[in-house]
Protein backbone atom coordinates (compact mmCIF):
# COMPACT_ATOMS: atom_id res chain seq x y z
CA UNK A 1 0.00 0.00 0.00
CA UNK A 2 1.07 3.73 -0.90
CA UNK A 3 0.60 6.55 1.15
CA UNK A 4 -0.20 10.04 -0.23
CA UNK A 5 0.04 13.54 1.74
CA UNK A 6 -1.69 16.11 0.78
CA UNK A 7 -0.54 19.65 2.05
CA UNK A 8 -0.77 22.10 -0.08
CA UNK A 9 -3.92 24.81 0.05
CA UNK A 10 -3.43 28.47 0.73
CA UNK A 11 -4.59 28.50 4.35
CA UNK A 12 -6.18 31.31 4.12
CA UNK A 13 -8.51 30.58 7.14
CA UNK A 14 -5.29 31.03 9.32
CA UNK A 15 -4.28 34.16 7.23
CA UNK A 16 -2.50 36.30 8.24
CA UNK A 17 -0.01 33.52 10.03
CA UNK A 18 0.04 31.64 6.82
CA UNK A 19 0.58 34.64 4.15
CA UNK A 20 3.89 33.31 2.88
CA UNK A 21 4.38 30.21 5.36
CA UNK A 22 2.36 26.77 4.46
CA UNK A 23 0.58 25.48 7.59
CA UNK A 24 1.83 22.34 7.53
CA UNK A 25 4.92 23.14 8.76
CA UNK A 26 3.65 25.46 11.27
CA UNK A 27 4.45 23.61 14.74
CA UNK A 28 1.69 21.85 16.49
CA UNK A 29 3.26 22.73 20.37
CA UNK A 30 6.99 20.79 19.41
CA UNK A 31 7.28 19.22 15.80
CA UNK A 32 6.11 20.43 12.47
CA UNK A 33 2.43 19.71 11.88
CA UNK A 34 3.63 17.25 9.26
CA UNK A 35 4.95 14.97 11.54
CA UNK A 36 1.01 13.92 13.28
CA UNK A 37 -0.18 13.17 9.47
CA UNK A 38 3.29 11.31 8.62
CA UNK A 39 3.15 9.03 11.87
CA UNK A 40 0.01 7.64 10.99
CA UNK A 41 0.62 6.59 7.73
CA UNK A 42 4.37 4.91 9.22
CA UNK A 43 1.82 3.80 11.90
CA UNK A 44 -0.29 1.65 9.18
CA UNK A 45 3.13 0.14 7.99
CA UNK A 46 3.67 2.48 4.88
CA UNK A 47 7.19 3.48 3.64
CA UNK A 48 6.39 4.60 0.10
CA UNK A 49 4.92 8.18 0.71
CA UNK A 50 4.37 10.67 -2.18
CA UNK A 51 3.95 14.52 -0.45
CA UNK A 52 1.60 16.84 -2.84
CA UNK A 53 1.91 20.74 -2.22
CA UNK A 54 1.62 23.60 -4.17
CA UNK A 55 4.70 25.20 -6.18
CA UNK A 56 5.34 27.81 -3.65
CA UNK A 57 5.64 25.03 -0.51
CA UNK A 58 7.31 21.68 -2.54
CA UNK A 59 10.60 22.88 -1.86
CA UNK A 60 9.89 23.47 1.95
CA UNK A 61 9.00 19.89 2.55
CA UNK A 62 11.96 18.37 0.31
CA UNK A 63 14.52 20.23 2.75
CA UNK A 64 12.66 18.67 6.15
CA UNK A 65 12.62 14.95 4.48
CA UNK A 66 14.46 14.60 1.58
CA UNK A 67 14.42 11.04 -0.21
CA UNK A 68 13.02 9.87 3.37
CA UNK A 69 16.23 7.44 3.87
CA UNK A 70 16.90 9.10 7.21
CA UNK A 71 13.37 7.51 8.50
CA UNK A 72 13.50 4.29 6.58
CA UNK A 73 11.08 5.77 4.00
CA UNK A 74 11.38 6.52 0.07
CA UNK A 75 9.44 9.69 -0.17
CA UNK A 76 8.71 11.37 -3.53
CA UNK A 77 7.20 15.04 -4.15
CA UNK A 78 4.46 15.82 -6.66
CA UNK A 79 2.73 19.19 -6.72
CA UNK A 80 -0.72 20.66 -7.51
CA UNK A 81 -0.65 23.96 -9.37
CA UNK A 82 -3.98 24.94 -8.03
CA UNK A 83 -6.56 24.25 -4.80
CA UNK A 84 -8.65 22.45 -6.57
CA UNK A 85 -9.45 20.15 -4.24
CA UNK A 86 -8.64 16.84 -2.69
CA UNK A 87 -10.01 14.31 -4.68
CA UNK A 88 -7.19 15.76 -7.48
CA UNK A 89 -4.10 13.94 -5.32
CA UNK A 90 -5.45 10.62 -6.12
CA UNK A 91 -5.47 11.91 -10.01
CA UNK A 92 -1.79 13.75 -9.33
CA UNK A 93 -0.92 10.25 -7.86
CA UNK A 94 -1.91 8.10 -10.04
CA UNK A 95 1.48 7.02 -11.77
CA UNK A 96 2.69 6.92 -8.10
CA UNK A 97 -0.17 4.69 -6.60
CA UNK A 98 0.19 2.34 -10.11
CA UNK A 99 -2.42 -0.06 -9.54
CA UNK A 100 -2.02 -0.33 -5.70
CA UNK A 101 -4.04 0.66 -2.55
CA UNK A 102 -3.63 3.95 -1.56
CA UNK A 103 -4.19 5.57 2.12
CA UNK A 104 -4.86 9.12 1.69
CA UNK A 105 -4.22 11.88 4.51
CA UNK A 106 -4.41 15.52 4.74
CA UNK A 107 -1.70 17.31 5.88
CA UNK A 108 -3.80 19.28 8.72
CA UNK A 109 -5.10 15.72 9.87
CA UNK A 110 -4.27 14.96 13.99
CA UNK A 111 -5.35 12.08 15.40
CA UNK A 112 -5.02 10.46 19.15
CA UNK A 113 -6.21 7.49 20.58
CA UNK A 114 -6.12 3.97 22.52
CA UNK A 115 -5.73 1.27 20.33
CA UNK A 116 -5.02 3.00 17.00
CA UNK A 117 -1.59 1.30 15.50
CA UNK A 118 -4.36 -1.78 15.64
CA UNK A 119 -6.90 0.25 13.83
CA UNK A 120 -4.60 1.00 11.36
CA UNK A 121 -2.98 -2.62 10.73
CA UNK A 122 -6.92 -4.06 10.77
CA UNK A 123 -7.86 -1.38 8.18
CA UNK A 124 -4.63 -2.23 5.98
CA UNK A 125 -5.40 -5.90 6.17
CA UNK A 126 -9.25 -5.30 5.33
CA UNK A 127 -7.97 -3.58 2.41
CA UNK A 128 -6.32 -6.53 1.24
CA UNK A 129 -8.86 -8.87 2.23
CA UNK A 130 -12.03 -6.85 0.57
CA UNK A 131 -10.81 -3.79 -1.24
CA UNK A 132 -13.32 -0.73 -1.51
CA UNK A 133 -12.72 2.52 0.31
CA UNK A 134 -12.50 2.98 4.48
CA UNK A 135 -13.29 5.91 6.24
CA UNK A 136 -13.31 7.27 9.95
CA UNK A 137 -16.54 9.03 11.16
CA UNK A 138 -15.92 11.22 14.10
CA UNK A 139 -18.65 13.43 16.14
CA UNK A 140 -18.50 16.18 16.12
CA UNK A 141 -20.55 19.76 17.29
CA UNK A 142 -20.41 21.84 14.22
CA UNK A 143 -21.10 19.13 11.37
CA UNK A 144 -21.36 21.82 8.32
CA UNK A 145 -17.75 22.50 8.22
CA UNK A 146 -17.33 19.06 7.23
CA UNK A 147 -17.77 15.50 5.31
CA UNK A 148 -20.78 14.09 6.76
CA UNK A 149 -22.11 10.40 6.76
CA UNK A 150 -25.22 9.79 8.01
CA UNK A 151 -25.96 6.03 9.21
CA UNK A 152 -28.99 3.54 8.95
CA UNK A 153 -30.12 1.85 12.42
CA UNK A 154 -27.88 -1.02 11.39
CA UNK A 155 -24.89 1.36 11.55
CA UNK A 156 -24.27 0.84 7.77
CA UNK A 157 -23.66 4.16 6.03
CA UNK A 158 -26.97 5.23 4.06
CA UNK A 159 -25.48 8.86 2.77
CA UNK A 160 -22.37 11.21 2.00
CA UNK A 161 -22.46 15.07 1.73
CA UNK A 162 -19.56 17.18 2.03
CA UNK A 163 -20.35 20.59 4.26
CA UNK A 164 -23.91 20.50 4.01
CA UNK A 165 -26.31 23.16 5.40
CA UNK A 166 -28.43 20.93 6.64
CA UNK A 167 -26.45 18.18 8.31
CA UNK A 168 -28.13 14.65 8.77
CA UNK A 169 -26.21 13.71 11.44
CA UNK A 170 -23.15 14.95 13.46
CA UNK A 171 -20.14 12.00 12.14
CA UNK A 172 -17.96 13.86 9.81
CA UNK A 173 -15.27 11.83 7.71
CA UNK A 174 -11.80 12.51 8.77
CA UNK A 175 -9.08 12.98 6.69
CA UNK A 176 -7.67 9.61 6.78
CA UNK A 177 -8.75 7.41 3.55
CA UNK A 178 -7.91 4.29 2.35
CA UNK A 179 -8.69 3.66 -1.48
CA UNK A 180 -8.14 -0.14 -3.17
CA UNK A 181 -6.84 0.54 -6.75
CA UNK A 182 -9.98 1.76 -8.35
CA UNK A 183 -9.53 5.51 -6.82
CA UNK A 184 -7.84 7.06 -9.35
CA UNK A 185 -10.28 6.05 -12.19
CA UNK A 186 -13.03 7.09 -9.90
CA UNK A 187 -11.33 10.44 -9.31
CA UNK A 188 -11.09 11.24 -12.84
CA UNK A 189 -14.87 10.93 -13.69
CA UNK A 190 -15.78 13.27 -10.21
CA UNK A 191 -17.20 16.52 -11.71
CA UNK A 192 -16.37 19.76 -9.33
CA UNK A 193 -18.54 20.25 -7.08
CA UNK A 194 -20.24 23.97 -6.52
CA UNK A 195 -17.53 25.30 -4.89
CA UNK A 196 -15.19 24.15 -7.51
CA UNK A 197 -13.28 21.61 -6.20
CA UNK A 198 -12.90 17.68 -6.51
CA UNK A 199 -14.52 16.70 -3.46
CA UNK A 200 -12.79 13.46 -1.74
CA UNK A 201 -16.55 13.17 -0.60
CA UNK A 202 -17.60 13.01 -4.43
CA UNK A 203 -14.76 9.52 -4.67
CA UNK A 204 -16.43 8.19 -1.22
CA UNK A 205 -20.21 8.68 -2.38
CA UNK A 206 -18.76 7.10 -5.53
CA UNK A 207 -17.82 4.03 -3.19
CA UNK A 208 -20.59 4.13 -1.54
CA UNK A 209 -23.38 3.72 -4.23
CA UNK A 210 -21.27 0.65 -4.91
CA UNK A 211 -21.71 -1.03 -1.52
CA UNK A 212 -18.03 -0.65 -1.26
CA UNK A 213 -17.49 2.35 1.73
CA UNK A 214 -16.73 1.08 5.09
CA UNK A 215 -16.98 3.58 7.95
CA UNK A 216 -15.81 3.40 11.18
CA UNK A 217 -16.72 5.44 13.95
CA UNK A 218 -14.17 6.25 16.50
CA UNK A 219 -15.18 6.44 19.38
CA UNK A 220 -14.88 8.36 22.74
CA UNK A 221 -11.69 7.10 23.15
CA UNK A 222 -10.05 9.08 19.95
CA UNK A 223 -9.13 12.70 19.30
CA UNK A 224 -9.22 13.79 15.99
CA UNK A 225 -8.31 17.45 15.15
CA UNK A 226 -8.08 19.50 12.00
CA UNK A 227 -5.54 22.39 12.85
CA UNK A 228 -7.23 24.84 9.82
CA UNK A 229 -8.39 27.55 12.35
CA UNK A 230 -6.77 29.86 14.58
CA UNK A 231 -9.09 28.29 17.71
CA UNK A 232 -8.47 24.42 16.29
CA UNK A 233 -4.88 25.03 15.87
CA UNK A 234 -4.50 26.12 19.30
CA UNK A 235 -7.09 23.58 20.55
CA UNK A 236 -4.32 20.79 18.62
CA UNK A 237 -0.87 21.81 20.56
CA UNK A 238 -2.61 22.65 23.73
CA UNK A 239 -3.67 18.75 23.32
CA UNK A 240 -0.78 17.32 22.37
CA UNK A 241 1.16 19.52 24.92
CA UNK A 242 -0.76 18.55 27.79
CA UNK A 243 -0.60 14.43 26.71
CA UNK A 244 3.06 14.35 26.11
CA UNK A 245 4.09 16.30 29.64
CA UNK A 246 1.70 13.99 31.36
CA UNK A 247 2.71 10.91 29.61
CA UNK A 248 5.97 11.52 29.09
CA UNK A 249 5.57 9.72 25.79
CA UNK A 250 5.51 11.61 22.64
CA UNK A 251 2.73 11.74 19.82
CA UNK A 252 3.75 11.73 16.26
CA UNK A 253 7.47 10.96 16.87
CA UNK A 254 8.19 9.60 13.30
CA UNK A 255 12.15 8.71 14.35
CA UNK A 256 10.41 7.01 17.11
CA UNK A 257 8.47 5.08 15.11
CA UNK A 258 10.86 4.45 12.49
CA UNK A 259 12.98 2.72 15.17
CA UNK A 260 10.42 0.63 16.70
CA UNK A 261 9.37 -0.63 13.22
CA UNK A 262 12.96 -1.97 12.57
CA UNK A 263 13.51 0.86 9.91
CA UNK A 264 16.74 2.35 11.21
CA UNK A 265 19.40 1.48 13.89
CA UNK A 266 19.49 2.75 16.88
CA UNK A 267 22.61 4.23 15.36
CA UNK A 268 21.21 6.15 13.14
CA UNK A 269 18.11 7.56 15.28
CA UNK A 270 21.18 8.30 17.48
CA UNK A 271 22.74 10.72 14.88
CA UNK A 272 19.16 12.11 14.56
CA UNK A 273 19.50 12.72 18.13
CA UNK A 274 22.68 14.34 18.37
CA UNK A 275 21.53 17.58 16.14
CA UNK A 276 18.64 18.18 18.12
CA UNK A 277 19.94 17.32 21.79
CA UNK A 278 19.72 20.73 22.70
CA UNK A 279 15.69 20.16 22.83
CA UNK A 280 13.76 18.18 24.75
CA UNK A 281 13.02 16.26 21.36
CA UNK A 282 16.39 15.38 21.16
CA UNK A 283 16.57 14.27 24.58
CA UNK A 284 12.99 11.76 24.37
CA UNK A 285 14.41 10.06 21.18
CA UNK A 286 18.07 9.35 23.50
CA UNK A 287 16.10 8.00 26.25
CA UNK A 288 13.54 5.84 23.63
CA UNK A 289 17.08 3.77 22.48
CA UNK A 290 18.36 4.03 26.00
CA UNK A 291 20.92 5.88 25.68
CA UNK A 292 22.44 8.47 27.86
CA UNK A 293 21.67 12.26 27.48
C1 LIG B 1 -11.91 18.26 4.03
C2 LIG B 1 -12.93 17.35 3.38
C3 LIG B 1 -14.04 17.00 4.38
C4 LIG B 1 -13.42 16.37 5.62
C5 LIG B 1 -12.34 17.29 6.20
C6 LIG B 1 -11.56 16.60 7.30
O1 LIG B 1 -12.49 19.51 4.32
O2 LIG B 1 -13.46 18.00 2.23
O3 LIG B 1 -14.93 16.09 3.79
O4 LIG B 1 -14.44 16.14 6.58
O5 LIG B 1 -11.39 17.66 5.19
O6 LIG B 1 -10.55 17.40 7.82
P1 LIG B 1 -11.61 20.88 4.23
O7 LIG B 1 -10.54 20.77 5.27
O8 LIG B 1 -11.03 20.91 2.86
O9 LIG B 1 -12.58 21.98 4.51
Amino acid sequence: MKGIILAGGSATRLYPATICLNKHLLPIYNKPMIYYPLSILMLAGIREVLLISSPRDIEGFRGIFGTGERLGLKFSYAVQPRPNGLAEALIIGEDFIKGDSVCLILGDNIFFGHGLPALLRETVRSMKNQGGAYVFASNVQDPERYGIVEFDSKGVAVSIEEKPKRPKSNWAVTGLYFFDRNAPEIAHAVKPSGRGELEITSVNAKYLGKGALHVKPIGRGFAWFDAGTHDSFLEASKFIATIETRTGYMVGCIEEIAYAKGWITKEALLEIAETLKKTDYGKYLIRAVGGEE
